[in-house]
């Protein structure tokens, strides 16, 4: 494992009397890593995901800018007519459940699988439109291919004849919870209620 641990690079200020208070403490956070060890090596999703930049409305933004936030990752397309919406929608329902304390400590992240037609201007807006605290994000179809894979999502385009957009895309959806340390702790499918979420959203908040 090559999670970074902000808990590691701790360093215990010099108590050159009270040693045995640094002994303490010295026990305390190696107690609080191996934990934290323990925590990674039980987490089914520990081999998924990762940092990621990608565009957004004002330039580029990476997972790693919200280190210290618990995020709500998903991926889908604006055109989307039925599951996007629902899904994000819930997403914001989520956020705006929580107190302004728990909210400031909490992200949405969306990002499109349609970068042809989801431009960064378009992913951005959209993902707005249902938060303010849910940003879009978007890419080259490279990028995202990139990150789908990352993130062990699948999507495919289907022809669409009865749409004026020509085709739609079938997608995972999938919500991903990424604690403050960037890494993924739980995965919670289309039909979970905007209570779970929070619920595990809440859970994941450090402190
Ligand atoms: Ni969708």
């Amino acid at each position: 494992l090559c999670i970074h641990d902000p808990t590691m690079k701790r360093t215990f200020e010099p108590v050159s009397v009270l040693v045995m208070l640094a002994l303490t403490a010295i026990a305390v956070g190696a107690g609080l890593w191996w934990h934290q060890r323990s925590a990674d090596a039980d987490n089914p999703y520990a081999h998924l995901g990762g940092d990621f930049t990608l565009a957004s409305a004002s330039g580029p933004v990476s997972l790693s800018d919200f280190q210290g936030q618990v995020v709500m990752l998903y991926f889908g397309f604006t055109s989307c007519p039925d599951v996007c919406p629902t899904d994000l929608a819930r997403m914001s329902a989520v956020i705006s459940g929580l107190t302004t304390a728990e909210a400031a400590q909490v992200a949405g992240v969306f990002v499109t699988v349609d970068p042809e037609r989801d431009t960064p201007e378009r992913a951005s807006e959209y993902a707005r439109f249902f938060s303010p605290y849910i940003i879009g994000l978007s890419g080259t179809p490279q990028e995202i291919e990139a990150v789908a894979r990352q993130y062990y999502v699948i999507y495919n385009r289907i022809k669409y004849a009865g749409s004026a957009l020509g085709y739609t895309i079938d997608h995972t959806a999938t919500t991903y919870l990424i604690d403050a340390r960037g890494v993924i702790r739980d995965r919670l499918q289309h039909d979970a209620s905007v209570d779970e979420v929070r619920r595990a959203v809440r859970n994941l908040i450090p402190g």
